[in-house]
């Protein structure tokens, strides 16, 4: 045994504002002070145990490890300022005077202090925890002298490090790839992935379920089945059959990006997600999507079944909305992407999310894959992510719709060309006529005769920013003249043209089927 010397800490801690965890050892060995870095045993297992964990190349020069651990927000310290130690003798070590934290802690954003094994632990707890007001967390030591602990053992109690760093933990992308292979949902544009199938099923699932779509794909495909055929198709007739499906523009767009395809593509849909983001209605989610699934790229496609399911995992509580927090998660979803099916991995999270790790009421944790290292299930906080922000409440309208019928035909007004439910059709409307006085009086004002009106009753439809609250009236024998038509831009329709002519919104649904079922009586 070496004399034991009297050494000060030679090496300065490795942090910045952005670290969110600390690591702190006990003192540097004989090896570590001679290079002036941190864990430079070549033994030592600290860099090749992180590198797993982050999920990079074992760093070798001293830049290559301080590097690292700045881009994963890892800071590095010990807790030992000064003290008598013989050669690397942890066991040597005597009157120790401790590291002040204060200012890693006040300049970094650190949520935990983890101890690289027992003597570093049993200093924390004698000098720091009191002060820091933080309890430490200990790991078995990467030290060569704790020869109990093998590589795999080390990585299964590090793990722990990885949630307040909001990175996945090894595996997470093999047990929900062999989760999917016994549950994924058996469904068309999945049977046969080809680029149109897939784009067109995506923009059809933004915002509606898998059950809703289900019969508009098919007959979609029935009556549009290649970008040529979109690209050629009549606006009404594209409306028509996205009638119900709601977020109209998605159609309009998918015929925009049929031509652009067209055009600047020779007919063939881009592969690559960055051209594909180039065509109207495409974005980050879609083109990833798109990428992955129907030509089996590396992309993320971060939707909020993703952000659920991950804010839950690692129980970030950033608001889900925040554009900081998808970025990382694509981050993220990129280092665990397994290479030979990126579209299954995206997949899987739509399923698991759809129909395990529910949005609303209760996730159904019993049957997920990912119980056993929830973060928030192991809290029981599940229904507390994704954080969301208060929403605005949406904005409310008042309209009197008024259904004017005469010898089989109803009167119709097309919508503006730009706005909400843009180009579609709609029954006549005035807001804030809500009561059957004030119908017949605005019925009179227009020169509508409206002596048989009558009330059809409330309806209320949702929007994602408005809501309309809906009077419906009914006049059978309604005399509308040509010049009356021309002023107002109404048109005459066929009752028994409706269902198939003209695309209306769901928000009229109600009172057209009462039109529809008094033809059939
Ligand atoms: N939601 C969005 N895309 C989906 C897909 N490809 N499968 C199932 N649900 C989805």
């Amino acid at each position: 045994m070496k004399e034991p010397k009297r050494i000060e800490h030679p090496i300065p801690p490795l942090y910045d504002k952005e670290s969110r965890i600390l690591i702190l050892g006990s003192f540097p060995s004989v090896k570590s002070r001679e290079s002036a870095f941190f864990y430079g045993h070549p033994r030592n297992r600290f860099w090749e145990i992180m590198a797993a964990l982050l999920r990079e190349n074992t760093p070798s020069t001293v830049e290559e490890k301080a590097s690292m651990l700045h881009r994963n927000h890892v800071a590095v310290w010990d807790v030992i300022k000064s003290c008598e130690i013989s050669g690397s003798s942890d066991s040597s070590i005597r009157n120790v005077k401790a590291n002040d934290l204060t200012q890693i802690l006040e300049e970094g954003k650190i949520c935990r202090i983890f101890c690289n094994g027992a003597t570093s632990f049993k200093y924390y707890k004698k000098y720091m925890e009191a002060k820091t007001g933080m309890p430490a967390c200990r790991l078995p030591s990467t030290s060569p002298a704790n020869a109990a602990f093998g590589r795999e053992r080390l990585i299964e109690e590090w793990k722990v490090i990885c949630q307040p760093l909001r990175i996945l933990p090894p595996g997470t992308g093999e047990v929900l790839l062999d989760w999917y292979d016994h549950n994924a949902r058996i469904l068309p544009w999945r049977t046969d992935p080809s680029p149109y199938h897939v784009w067109i099923s995506e923009i059809m699932l933004q915002q509606t379920r898998v059950e809703a779509v289900l019969t508009y794909y098919h007959r979609w495909m029935e009556e549009v089945p290649d970008v040529e055929a979109l690209a050629r198709i009549s606006d009404e007739r594209l409306l028509k059959l996205w009638e119900g499906l709601g977020y109209y523009n998605r159609a309009r767009n998918l015929k925009k990006a049929a031509g652009q395809i067209m055009k600047d593509y020779g007919g063939v849909i881009p592969s690559d997600a960055e051209e594909l983001k180039k065509l109207s209605g495409i974005g980050d989610y879609t083109s990833g999507a798109i990428a992955s699934i129907a030509f089996g790229k590396q992309e993320p496609a971060v939707d909020g079944n993703a952000i659920r399911i991950f804010s839950r995992l690692l129980a970030d509580d950033r608001p889900a909305s925040s554009g900081r927090m998808r970025k990382d998660l694509e981050k993220e979803i990129r280092r665990i992407l397994p290479a030979d099916r990126p579209g299954d991995f995206n997949q899987a999270l739509m399923d698991l999310g759809s129909g395990v790790c529910l949005p609303n009421g209760k996730p159904l944790c019993d049957s997920c894959p990912f119980e056993s290292i929830c973060m928030a299930k192991k809290d029981g906080r599940q229904l507390s992510y994704p954080v969301k922000k208060e929403k605005k409440a949406r904005r409310s309208y008042r309209y009197g719709v008024f259904i004017l019928l005469k010898e089989g035909e109803v009167i119709l007004s097309k919508r503006p060309a730009g706005g909400l439910l843009a180009g579609l059709w709609e029954f006549p409307m005035a807001e804030d006529v809500c009561s059957l006085e004030a119908a017949s009086r605005f019925l009179q004002n227009e020169g509508i005769d409206c002596s048989d009106i009558k009330r059809l009753g409330h309806r209320k439809h949702i929007f994602s920013h408005v809501e309309w609250e809906m009077e419906g009236y009914l006049v059978e024998e309604a005399e509308v003249t040509s010049s009356q038509l021309k002023e107002k831009n109404w048109i005459r329709a066929a009752v028994e043209e409706l269902e198939e002519g003209y695309a209306m919104p769901s928000a009229f649904e109600a009172y057209k089927s009462s039109i529809l079922k008094g033809r059939k009586e």
